[in-house]
């Protein structure tokens, strides 16, 4: 795969690129990632990438040229066929909200363009030519470089051959619909702190059954908006009946907040 990121700021990706996983990819020849400065695409000699909204407002707007050129320059040494295929992405407070789903469908891509935001915004016809506007979260941060980091090492994680475990991958949050069982190492025992019995059994069928249905508890407890999606056996939504009446017994419950 093969990432650009266009920013005004792109010495902010020299550290996140060279270590942990994007270090890992790019080492294993998995991913190629250029970072590229808007500002090379200015052709005034203030390099000046923004500019006063039309119709007036606060704060300054980015402007179009720049950034399309900055586009042009990594996608024109490819033949047309295959920059139809790029996907181009602007990291923006309204685009589509970034999940797990979203992060495996980009990982599936050869050529993603990244493009960060700035200012108060970005000119609209930036918004109208790019292939996707993703979100982050809801919350506004000042330029998109912090959500492109966060989308390029949720995808890399995903290509093929970066983790050292397919495990690791299978059994982790959200791609089941579940958030993770609760994990443990040495020792067994810490300042009082003692690790399930059972993880200690060696018994694999009750280690398995005990990790899914400390899944459950937990999407229970911290997102039960998740829980409602999850492909559940009956023995599972009868587990949750259960953790609803020691709710209801326990503290009393919002009728709403009942997940089964
Ligand atoms: N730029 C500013 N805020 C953002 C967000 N929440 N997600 C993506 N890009 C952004």
């Amino acid at each position: 795969m093969r990432i650009d990121i266009l920013s005004i700021f792109p010495g902010y990706f020299d550290i996140p690129i060279n270590e942990g996983i994007l270090k890992i990819a790019r080492d294993k020849g998995l991913l190629i990632i250029k970072t590229i400065d808007i500002r090379d695409f200015t052709e005034d000699k203030h390099r000046q990438v923004d500019d006063y909204p039309y119709g007036g407002g606060p704060g300054m707007v980015m402007k179009p040229d720049p950034v399309f050129k900055a586009v042009e320059s990594v996608l024109h040494e490819h033949p047309e066929s295959w920059r139809q295929q790029a996907r181009t992405v602007l990291l923006t407070p309204r685009g589509k909200q970034f999940d797990q789903s979203m992060a495996a469908e980009f990982a599936g891509e050869e050529r993603i363009v990244l493009i960060c935001g700035h200012y108060e915004g970005i000119d609209e016809r930036v918004h109208q030519k790019v292939s996707d506007e993703v979100s982050i979260g809801d919350y506004v941060l000042s330029g998109g470089e912090p959500a492109a980091l966060v989308f390029v090492d949720a995808i890399t994680r995903l290509l093929k051959g970066v983790l050292g475990s397919a495990e690791s991958l299978a059994e982790e949050s959200f791609i089941e619909g579940l958030l993770e069982y609760p994990q443990y190492t040495r020792p067994a025992l810490y300042e009082g702190m003692k690790v399930p019995d059972v993880l200690l059994s060696g018994d694999h069928a009750k280690i398995a059954s005990w990790k899914r249905m400390e899944s459950i508890r937990q999407t229970y407890k911290i997102r039960p908006d998740i829980l409602k999606k999850a492909s559940l056996s009956q023995a599972e939504k009868d587990f949750i009946k259960a953790l609803n009446e020691q709710k209801d017994k326990g503290e009393g419950k919002d009728e709403q907040d009942r997940v089964v």
